[in-house]
This record gives C-alpha cells, sequence and structure tokens, in this order.
C-alpha cells in the first residue's frame, strides 16, 4: 500500500492493553503482550520497520518483521509520526549491541504479530518528540500535543503528586475539604475582580472570587475548625511569569489557634511533601524574620536565602566623607547603604556597572556608586571624599578585599533596600552565584498592617483589611498606623512568595475601626462585607489561616521558570486563551437578555 491510500482506521474491538510502554524489560522476555500509544519515531528499513511507540509512561521499541507477521508489516510502511496504533506481539531482547540503557525498556523490542490503526493525524505544527523549537504561540494553541512530550507530562505527573500528597496530610490533621460560591461578591485582595452578569438579576453582577477569604471566616463562625481547599481564583491584575488571572490555592483556615499554629502545619506539610516527592529533609523549624529586618538584610520581603550578598549600613562611614551627595541625603534622613560583590571588580566592566546604574535609578534610586578595591586602594569616582582610615573602615565594614566591588545607593531607607534588593539579585544572576538545586524556605512576619496609598491618598491594608493587629501595637492604630504591625506571614521559597496569610480579627469592633481606618464608611462596610460584620457577631471564634501560591509551589518542585509551564491550559500575558481563543464576542441575543450594551 502507498502512503496516498485511504488507509483503513481499525476498532480497537476487543482488544484489550497488557502493558503500558514504560514496563517490559527482559523479565518479561516471551510475554505476549498489547501496547497502544503514538508514533514516536519510525525507522523504514525496508524489510524491517522499528518505531518507538509512546504512552504517557514510556517509549518501546516495537518491530515489524515481514517473516514474524507480513500484513502487519505490510501496513506499518504507512506509520507516520503522532499515528495512534495498537499492536500485539512477544517481548524479545534486543541484540547484543543495539540496547539504550538510558532507558527502562531499552534492552527490549516487541516483535509483532498484529497491528491495528486507530487514527491517523494531519502533520502536527510542530514535533512531539525534539526540541522545543516551535514560538510559545504554537504551542499554546496546540497545548494537547505540547501536553504529550514526556517531559511536560511528568510536570503533572508531580503536581497530581503534591495535591494528593497535600490532600492526605490536611485530611490526616482533622481538615474537611468545603467548596466555596464562584459566583459571589467582591473579595478584597487587591486585584480588580472578574465579573459576571446576571440574567435574572438584570444589571447585576457576581465577583468571581480572587480567593476564599470571607468565606472561609465565615466557616470557621459556622463551627467547622478546621477548612481546607485546593480552590481556584481569579484575579484581574497584570500578569507576569509567577502570575495567572486563574490560579490555584491551598488554601485553609484553623479555629482556636494563634501565628503558630497555622505555621506548624504548614511546616509540616512542606515537610512530608519534600521529603516524599523530592526526597530531601527540610530543616525544621523553617526560619523565621520579620519585615523589617528582611527588608533592612536583602531589600525585599521575600528574600532569596540561597545565597548571601546582604545589605550593609554604610551610613555612619558615609556621613564622615566629603561627599556632599551622601551628606545631604543623610541630613535628610536617608541612609548609604551597600553590596558588596565577591570578586566583581573584574566581572564588572564599566558598561556593566552602567546597565546596573540604570536598573537601579528604574527601581527609584537617584543613582549608584560603586567601588572597586584594589590591591593598591580603591578604584572609584568616592576616592577623594574619604579619608585612609574611613576607606580601610568601609572595606572593613563591607566585608571587601581586593578584586571585589562594592555598589552603593544614598536615598531614602525604603528606596535605598528596595534598589539594592534588586542589584543583588541581578548580580547573583549575572554571576551565576544561586545554587541549582537549594531550596531555602524562610517565613517573613509581622508586616505592616498598613500602607499609606499615594494615588488614592488613603490607608490601604498590605495584606486584607480582616487582618488582626500586633497586639501590642493597637494603640498605635489612631496616631501612626503606618507602624502598626500585621499578625500576617508570608512563606518564602528561594524568593518567591509561595504563600500568605493571618491570624484575623474576630471581634466586630475592632473589624470596625478597621474599616474605618481604611477609610471605608460604616454604609459602604455594610454594602460590601455587611454580612461577615453581622456573622462576627454572633460568636466567631478566634481564628487564622493561610493559602499557598499552588501553582508557584509547583513550579518550583518542578524546576520550571513559570507558572504557565505547571498549568493545563494556562493563558498569555495578555489575559488570552490561544487554544480556544477566549475571552470572544458573545450573540447580540445573549448581551440582550443581560441587559448589557459593549461599545466596541
Ligand atoms: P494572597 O493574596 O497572599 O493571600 O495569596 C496567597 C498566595 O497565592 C499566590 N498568588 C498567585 N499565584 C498565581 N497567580 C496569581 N495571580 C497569584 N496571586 C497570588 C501567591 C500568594 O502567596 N486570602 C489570602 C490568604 C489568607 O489570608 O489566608 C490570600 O489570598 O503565592
Amino acid at each position: 500500500m502507498t502512503e496516498n491510500e485511504e488507509i483503513k482506521i481499525d476498532h480497537l474491538g476487543d482488544w484489550k492493553r497488557t502493558h503500558d510502554c514504560g514496563s517490559l524489560t527482559v523479565n518479561d522476555e516471551g510475554k505476549e503482550s498489547v501496547l497502544m500509544g503514538w508514533v514516536n519515531s519510525r525507522r523504514d528499513l525496508g524489510n524491517l520497520i522499528f518505531i518507538d511507540l509512546r504512552d504517557r509512561d514510556g517509549i518501546t521499541q516495537i518491530v515489524f518483521d515481514p517473516q514474524v507477521d507480513g500484513e502487519s508489516h505490510e501496513r506499518a510502511h504507512a506509520l507516520r509520526n503522532e499515528w495512534v496504533i495498537a499492536v500485539k506481539g512477544t517481548v524479545s531482547p534486543r541484540l547484543k549491541g543495539q540496547e539504550n540503557f538510558s532507558m527502562p525498556t531499552g534492552s527490549i523490542e516487541l516483535k509483532v504479530t498484529g497491528l491495528k490503526i486507530l487514527n491517523r493525524t494531519e502533520t502536527p505544527p510542530f514535533q512531539v518528540d525534539g526540541a522545543v523549537d516551535a514560538s510559545e504561540t504554537l504551542r499554546l494553541k496546540y497545548r494537547y500535543l505540547e501536553l504529550r512530550r514526556p517531559q511536560v507530562f511528568s510536570v503533572f505527573l508531580k503536581r497530581h503528586r503534591i495535591s494528593a500528597c497535600i490532600r492526605e496530610f490536611l485530611n490526616g490533621k482533622g481538615f474537611m475539604e468545603v467548596e466555596t460560591p464562584f459566583l459571589t461578591k467582591s473579595t478584597p485582595e487587591g486585584a480588580r475582580d472578574y465579573l459576571v452578569p446576571s440574567r435574572v438579576n438584570r444589571g447585576l453582577f457576581y465577583a468571581l472570587p480572587q480567593s476564599p477569604q470571607l468565606f472561609k471566616q465565615l466557616l470557621m463562625i459556622g463551627g467547622f475548625e478546621r477548612y481546607y481547599q485546593i480552590v481556584r481564583c481569579f484575579r484581574d491584575e497584570d500578569l507576569r511569569a509567577d502570575r495567572q488571572p486563574e490560579f490555584t490555592q491551598v488554601d485553609l483556615e484553623m479555629a482556636f489557634v494563634n501565628e503558630d499554629g497555622v505555621m506548624e502545619v504548614f511546616e509540616e506539610m512542606m515537610g512530608k511533601l519534600f521529603r516524599e516527592i523530592m526526597d530531601r529533609a527540610i530543616p525544621s523549624p523553617i526560619k523565621r524574620m520579620e519585615f523589617q529586618e528582611a527588608m533592612d538584610r536583602f531589600g525585599t520581603d521575600r528574600p532569596d536565602m540561597r545565597f548571601g550578598m546582604e545589605l550593609i549600613d554604610l551610613t555612619d562611614i558615609a556621613l564622615r566623607s566629603d561627599f556632599r551627595v551622601f551628606k545631604d541625603v543623610i541630613e535628610d534622613g536617608g541612609v548609604v547603604k551597600a553590596i558588596t560583590v565577591k570578586s566583581g571588580g573584574a566581572a564588572f566592566s564599566r558598561k556593566n556597572l552602567d546597565e546596573l546604574s540604570a536598573l537601579a535609578v528604574e527601581a527609584g534610586a537617584s543613582g549608584l556608586a560603586w567601588i572597586k578595591v584594589n590591591e593598591d586602594g580603591w578604584q572609584s569616582s568616592l576616592k577623594k571624599f574619604f579619608k585612609d582610615e574611613d576607606k580601610n573602615g568601609l572595606n572593613e565594614k563591607s566585608g571587601a578585599g581586593p578584586g571585589d566591588l562594592i555598589l552603593i545607593v544614598a536615598h531614602k531607607r525604603r528606596v535605598a533596600n528596595e534598589s539594592l534588593g534588586m542589584l543583588r539579585l541581578e548580580v547573583a544572576r549575572r554571576m551565576e552565584l544561586i545554587p541549582v538545586g537549594a531550596y531555602e524556605f524562610v517565613w517573613i512576619t509581622k508586616f505592616p498592617l498598613l500602607e499609606y496609598d499615594e494615588t488614592e491618598k488613603r490607608l490601604q491594608a498590605v495584606h486584607h483589611p480582616f487582618t488582626a493587629p500586633v497586639e501590642e501595637d493597637i494603640p498605635l492604630l489612631d496616631e501612626q498606623p503606618e507602624k502598626v504591625r500585621a499578625r500576617a506571614y508570608d512563606l518564602v521559597l528561594n524568593g518567591t512568595e509561595i504563600g500568605g496569610g493571618s491570624i484575623r480579627i474576630h471581634v466586630p469592633a475592632v473589624q470596625e475601626r478597621m474599616l474605618s481606618i481604611l477609610g471605608i464608611s460604616p454604609e459602604q462596610a455594610q454594602v460590601k462585607f455587611g454580612f461577615l460584620l453581622e456573622a462576627l457577631k454572633y460568636g466567631a471564634p478566634p481564628h487564622g489561616g493561610m493559602a499557598l501560591g499552588f501553582d508557584r509551589l509547583v513550579a518550583i518542585m518542578a524546576g520550571v521558570n513559570s507558572i504557565r509551564e505547571v498549568i493545563a491550559f494556562p493563558k498569555t500575558t495578555s489575559a488570552t486563551c490561544l487554544l480556544t481563543d477566549a475571552p470572544s464576542r458573545v450573540d447580540e441575543t445573549q448581551l440582550k437578555e443581560l441587559g448589557l450594551r459593549t461599545d466596541s
């Protein structure tokens, strides 16, 4: 039969798969086996035809030999990559020298005695087997083809194992999985809502939940005590590698606990996950660091602890210099801070330093000063402004010796911290200082409760408005609200915030006061969260919880760079689905029913 002739598609009939394509070995020699899968690759030697048959579990070499089965061999000439076939055959050891010891089935092949062609394929837009050279647009449009790749499949298998392990752990700790509504009211997690118009109640809208926050609090008031849910959340926000418009949380809430109660559950869960999925022990307890310390030492509230290069405060020495820029900043209440790049002197050319300087400015700094410490002293525009003893003092405080580079920012504390925190990461990336295969957890605690929003000209909750203030800071609420710390905690892994939570306000008067500090009038509060304020009046237990960003955790555990790679059908950075073409226009009649009109 030639390629162009109509190929008969066979029915599966009573054929039953006996093995998957990843399991046959020499121990199965002589067994009759039925395999089903996709043609991964073929070598047609005329006389013998070899096919690598692939299913989700692996690849097995199958051989069509006219001496064994003439009809199958004849039909096998037509097979092409990604055709779907079923084969019957006998497990045989490969000839000496033909083995492939890098794959589990590499010592055997299946000598085919029967073939069914279950389906053909159009020429795929990219090779399933082979290098990932197609554009991301094409790969997302044909996502199902990409999912066939063994490396991609293995990520989803891992995702599944992680969620199964989490469920097993939480079930064992007395947590109950409860589903909460998707068609609901806005939950203030800081992003825009996705809205769903109501047909039955024209002109009214549901909001898709940014998280189940309010419902899980209601479940605590409802006496459930330990709730969890592996749940989708929806946020209309600017997307990047670790943000998707719909993403998954491992969401959890507990009654009658303080911070330690919640954190211990997560620590134990992480311990089990890393032990069972990664075969690794993680330190217990996980380090804890208060927010301000993280900002001062690492310039971020999600420090990557896999390497050092901590921020150093040089304010006292800088004040003794004759450098006007530093002195002005300090007299204005600012600081002079630095990071020391070991062996950075040779690694960073003038051009590289200009690039770093541009990045620092982008992050808010006024500029970047630098010192290359050489055997014979400083190479730096700051050289003439410092006395020799202060130069030595600065070297010493920075831990810098010959060959090292010191990068300095003078600004308000927050800007100096944040710009150096960003440079710390940039330098580590450029110098490849981040050890591969390291996993460093840290809890960041006692975040500020409130921050001033310059655009809205009012205070905003840093976490969300239901987070309790640290008890001893409550007296500061009226006079110095920005100094009040929250009973909030984030879990950070390798510089990524993988989860966050808090102890909640459970006393109605405190909750009302909090909303009023946030500039939410009692009337607005009633409209937005009246049901929660009402519920708090009926015996709310002390409670707290946390949500893990499940996609982010899986991405780190699977060693991939973007959460798009751990979501089966992800969206692009402009929140579109290239596979289904969502979002899309809808019929005029649908709009009419909803009482909506579009202006485009
Ligand atoms: P939070 O808003 O901090 O807390 O979210 C919890 C975790 O969810 C992950 N995350 C995201 N992952 C992917 N794409 C996104 N767009 C995205 N946004 C957040 C992060 C984050 O740490 N209700 C509270 C939890 C609580 O207080 O119990 C909440 O949702 O890893």
